[in-house]
């Protein structure tokens, strides 16, 4: 299956985000340069993916989507299948995507001027949207060890004030990569205990683990604060819907709930059939061993990126359990973040995310996204290697 992914598809003048806005953004043209930012893939989902859009269309009638238990049963299977947990159909919420999703949370668990918990550097839409709600962003930076990101609660336990009511976990990591153990996510769960804070366990990357690791996902890590606990979890980020805009929060305890129900009518919040249709056929077996053999070739991405980057003096990429976001830090090159990004934007010509914007830890950091066909890849490390030359 591996081909599927190899196939170089033109996504110049779709609308894209990642290609036709990355000269804007960037000044990289799509025409030379290369998109390794925002988080989508240039593969085609699974067929049976296209296959029921194609049923709706030649249906041809798009009116109000109702009776969405065959959607409800497909996550349910999907979760029990793949992360071995049992989820109720009533636990379940259609949000439009995880950001929505986290600015729901807010309004439903949160008031203004309260403080929300980031583990920083961490997805840079989060600080965002607290931001714009009128929360304060609380980051608890991480600390690396080893080379990889771990907490450090101690240090987290002294900076809390009191103020803060909502801790939000990235689980996998995006942009460090890590799987978190049962461990790890355990502290975290006794943490927003100790404190008394609502925990949003944003699980959106739970099926890019690389081979040989497993994501554990908060609701069976820490059973013990089901009634403190929002799982969101989607299947836009693992089959490549990020723009049908669907997402899960899932939510095992009836009050929080209740107010999670409530923001939603308040913001008339109702479902977009699309996604509804396309997230139902990708939760399937069909579905489950695109993934698999996704998870497969984006490993063999990795490899390719990391032995590239890592040939290069001074630059390390972080080792990745998961995401196919890789996150490379270019401190040991000892040039200033302007030097390094102008020569991989305007030297190699390829579109990245900026580390600052995932808060504090990124200084020094730019993410990858090897999510394409490996051609690609192979070229990017070839520009790098090149724009970095003068390092050998
Ligand atoms: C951790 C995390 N949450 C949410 C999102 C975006 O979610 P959505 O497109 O459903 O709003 C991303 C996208 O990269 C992400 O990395």
């Amino acid at each position: 299956m591996s081909s599927r992914f190899d196939e170089e598809i033109d996504r110049i003048g779709t609308h894209s985000m990642k290609w036709d806005m990355m000269e804007a953004r960037y000044g990289v043209s799509p025409d030379t340069g290369l998109p390794m930012w925002v988080a989508d893939m240039d593969f085609r989902p699974p067929d049976c993916v296209s296959a029921a859009l194609q049923e709706m269309v030649d249906h041809g009638i798009y009116g109000y989507f109702g009776d969405d238990r065959a959607y409800r049963a497909a996550i349910c299977w999907w979760m029990a299948e793949r992360h071995g947990w049992t989820v109720d159909p009533e636990w379940i919420f259609s949000t439009h995507g995880l950001v929505n999703g986290t600015g729901m949370c807010l309004q439903a668990f949160t008031q203004p001027g309260e403080g929300v918990v980031l583990f920083t550097p961490v997805y840079h839409a989060f600080a965002r949207v607290i931001s714009a709600a009128g929360r304060e962003v609380v980051e608890c930076p991480m600390v690396m060890r080893d080379g990889r990101y771990e907490m450090d609660f101690d240090a987290y336990d002294a900076q809390m004030t009191g103020r803060e009511t909502m801790v939000l976990l990235c689980s996998p990591h995006n942009p460090g990569g890590r799987v978190w153990s049962q461990a790890e996510l355990r502290a975290v769960a006794a943490f927003a205990e100790r404190h008394d804070m609502t925990l949003v366990s944003d699980e959106i990357h739970h099926d890019l683990v690389m081979p040989g690791q497993r994501h554990l996902p908060m609701a069976i890590a820490a059973p013990e604060i089901a009634d403190r606990l929002v799982m969101m979890t989607a299947s836009t980020k693992t089959f490549n819907l990020a723009g049908v805009h669907i997402g899960n929060v899932i939510i095992p305890d009836a009050a929080l709930r209740n107010r999670f129900a409530g923001a939603m009518v308040g913001l008339g919040i109702s479902p977009n059939s699309f996604g509804l249709v396309m997230a139902t056929a990708a939760y399937s077996p069909e579905g489950a061993a695109w993934v698999d053999a996704l998870t497969t070739y984006l490993d063999g991405n990795r490899r390719l990126f990391d032995e590239g980057v890592g040939a290069i003096p001074g630059v390390t990429s972080m080792p990745m359990e998961a995401t196919y976001l890789a996150w490379v830090d270019f401190a040991g090159t000892g040039m200033t973040a302007a030097e390094f990004t102008r020569r991989v934007e305007q030297d190699a010509q390829i579109a990245v995310n900026h580390g600052p914007t995932f808060g504090t830890g990124g200084e020094t950091f730019l993410r990858f996204n090897f999510a394409t066909p490996r051609a690609r890849v192979d070229e990017a490390v070839t520009r790098l290697k090149r724009a970095f030359g003068d390092l050998q």
